[in-house]
């Protein structure tokens, strides 16, 4: 097994043991929530909202008008066909299989689970790829797996926080009895949070944690500190490695609402800092880019092109899309060879720009186990049943007003010559995906096939 994907494995084991017990062990009764902390890592709120302000609605909708925004899918859908699922996914199967690509295995059923209900998935945007592709398929075949005359409500913001908030409101008011919510606006959603709270309904955060609120039952996602901390780490060494004495980078940061985002950017910052106190190193333009949107990404690079004088040697970006972005922009300017650019996401477009050599890497987080697990929980909350202790490895994140029973996945650093032992190996995308025409020389040099 190659190394970068032990912890996944490690974590995989935990898991596994975890839910056996929980299948022999009665569920312990559940217990409330810590009391509220000293808010730590997180930041503050930026909009100082109650939840009733929140819930009053922005636009004049009706609760069936906002629904129309909203697809409301029962399990048994013919969209939930495994034809459609594995259309829009990355390589991945819908077969009932206990084991994951990753290694980490999630029940099929949960004992005592719930035989039938409502839940909502709330998913930020459809710019980055990974939602309607991965996550919402994977934990939607999950969950119906679990569940399969289990109804969801599922809704896409398209980066608009009130779009979320208006699409919760009517998730709530259409009956659903647990949220997951990945938010556009992670301080924003601690409205939502607390509104479904005093409805009675728990809220899971996915991906992205909900601040500042006391009814976030769980908190799935992945190190995202590390994240940062990997992606700056790569540029480093490879800008280390092609000699450039006290280079000058440019750093593309994701959008400023997303509590993920302020977690890559301080993650990246750890490791950029010491060396430019050391003055090893100079951070000469660095942006928030709202909405992670890859066109603002490619505007942000072209105005640090102008001002540097095209003087730029690596470039910092906190995801696959404002990757892209910024590598259009070098390559409108004309820079050759292009200075080395990082990722997030895996997207297939941005493993195919690190075989040409466009982009220099990307994080792999594996979705699956993300929405499979997001699902699993979903189940849990919905049958009123704490889940295995030991499925949550005792880990807790602050989101200012409580500690968030957490489980935090494990991102991996990929570079061309690992592409073949992670991605492939792991089948989030296979070779025929991934080795098209164009890319079909360089992909035999890998032995990616
Ligand atoms: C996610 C990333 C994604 C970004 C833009 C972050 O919160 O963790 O995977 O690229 O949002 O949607």
């Amino acid at each position: 097994m190659p190394r970068n994907i032990r912890g996944p494995f490690a974590l995989a084991i935990v898991l596994v043991a975890a839910l056996v017990l929980g299948a022999c062990v009665p569920p312990a009764a559940t217990t409330a929530p810590p009391a509220a902390p000293a808010a730590t890592s997180v930041t503050a709120p930026t909009a100082a909202m109650t939840a009733t302000a929140m819930l009053a609605p922005t636009a004049k909708m009706t609760a069936t008008a906002m629904m129309t925004a909203t697809a409301i899918m029962t399990a048994t859908a013919p969209a939930m066909t495994a034809t459609a699922v594995m259309t829009a996914t990355p390589a991945m199967t819908t077969t009932a299989a206990a084991t994951t690509t990753t290694g980490i295995s999630l029940p099929s059923s949960i004992p005592n689970g719930a035989t039938s209900g409502k839940i909502a998935l709330l998913l930020p945007e459809t710019k980055t790829a990974r939602y309607e592709t991965a996550d919402r398929p994977l934990f939607e075949a999950k969950f119906k797996q679990l569940c399969p005359n289990c109804t969801i409500l599922y809704s896409n913001a398209n980066q608009d926080a009130n779009q979320q908030l208006s699409q919760a409101q009517a998730a709530l008011t259409n009956g659903a009895q647990v949220l997951v919510l990945d938010p556009v606006d992670s301080a924003a959603a601690g409205g939502i949070a607390d509104a479904a709270k005093a409805q009675g309904v728990p809220v899971i955060a996915y991906d992205r944690l909900i601040l500042n609120s006391t009814g976030v039952n769980f908190y799935i996602s992945f190190d995202n500190q590390r994240v940062g901390e990997l992606q700056a780490q790569s540029l480093v060494d490879r800008l280390t490695q092609l000699n450039i004495a006290k280079p000058q980078i440019v750093m593309i940061n994701g959008s400023p609402t997303d509590n993920n985002a302020k977690l890559f950017k301080a993650g990246a910052h750890s490791v950029f800092d010491p060396l430019v106190s050391a003055g090893k190193l100079t951070i000469a333009k660095e942006y928030d880019t709202p909405d992670w949107s890859p066109d603002q990404a490619q505007t942000e690079m072209q105005q640090a092109l102008t001002a540097l004088g095209n003087k730029v040697d690596g470039v910092y970006a906190a995801n696959d899309g404002t990757g892209g972005g910024a590598i259009a922009a070098m390559k409108a300017a004309g820079l050759s060879p292009l200075p080395p650019v990082t990722g997030q996401d895996a997207e297939l477009a941005a493993i195919q720009r690190i075989l040409t050599g466009d982009q220099y890497m990307t994080v792999y987080k594996a979705i699956r186990p993300e929405a499979e697990t997001a699902a699993v929980l979903a189940d849990y909350l919905l049958s009123k049943q704490t889940p295995p202790a030991a499925m949550l490895q005792g880990k807790t994140v602050n989101n200012t007003k409580m500690d968030v029973p957490s489980v935090l996945l494990t991102p991996v650093a990929v570079t061309k010559d690992i592409v073949a032992s992670t991605i492939i190996a792991d089948a989030f995308w296979t070779a025929q995906q991934l080795c098209t025409s164009a890319y079909a020389a360089v992909c035999s040099t890998l032995g990616i096939k």
